[in-house]
């Protein structure tokens, strides 16, 4: 090996040390603040969202939707929004519950999602969740017939005034929605 070879060498182990070294202050020095409160800087918050997005189409995309909307469906996906989601995402024309106030990321609005997603992606993403954010995985709660009721539900969301979801809201009995969880 000739002296440039070596140096180049040198001067990269250095280099590798020091990445090293300053990686572990940061960690133990405790100065990153992981605190919710903290927003992230809106070019790593586009490199999450981007993230994400192209996550959740890529699992999703070999999920087959059964035919959604059948009798009582909407019913049932109603009952399990109401105890489980709506505390997050909110009923439609509503202003953030105080549960969702302080999530980092928000969770979003479930009325504009609804349009946006396809059944299959909505599907993958309760089942899963998003990890690094506040959306818990159901898969250990709900069954997948579950999660597909409650996919139904959300699918009538976009359409659906505050009046109706009230209306609902009074028309479904709530006893027994802890049974609507395995
Ligand atoms: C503790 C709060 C919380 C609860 C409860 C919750 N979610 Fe979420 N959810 C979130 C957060 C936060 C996000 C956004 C994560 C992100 O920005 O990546 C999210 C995202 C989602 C998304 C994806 C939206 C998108 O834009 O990609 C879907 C679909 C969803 N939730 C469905 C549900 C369903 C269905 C339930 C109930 C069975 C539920 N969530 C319960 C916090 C919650």
């Amino acid at each position: 090996m000739n002296r440039t070879a070596k140096t180049v060498l040198a001067t990269l182990g250095v280099g590798a040390l020091l990445a090293v070294l300053a990686a572990f202050s940061v960690i133990y020095s405790g100065v990153f603040n992981v605190a919710a409160t903290v927003e992230d800087a809106p070019p790593l918050r586009s490199v999450l969202v981007a993230t994400r997005e192209a996550s959740i189409w890529r699992h999703a995309r070999d999920i087959q939707a059964p035919p959604l909307g059948g009798a009582g469906q909407m019913e049932r996906g109603f009952r399990i929004y109401r105890e489980w989601c709506v505390m997050c995402h909110a009923p439609p024309g509503r202003p953030v519950p105080p549960m969702a106030k302080g999530l980092n990321p928000e969770a979003p609005a479930m009325v504009e999602e609804a349009e946006e997603m396809s059944p299959a992606e909505l599907f993958w993403v309760t089942r899963n969740g998003i990890r690094f954010t506040g959306m818990p995985a159901w898969e250990a709660s709900l069954s997948d017939t579950q999660i597909w009721d409650v996919v139904a539900f959300m699918r009538t969301l976009p359409r659906m005034t505050p009046a109706d979801y009230d209306a609902l809201d009074r028309r479904v009995p709530r006893a027994g929605d802890a049974t609507n969880v395995q």
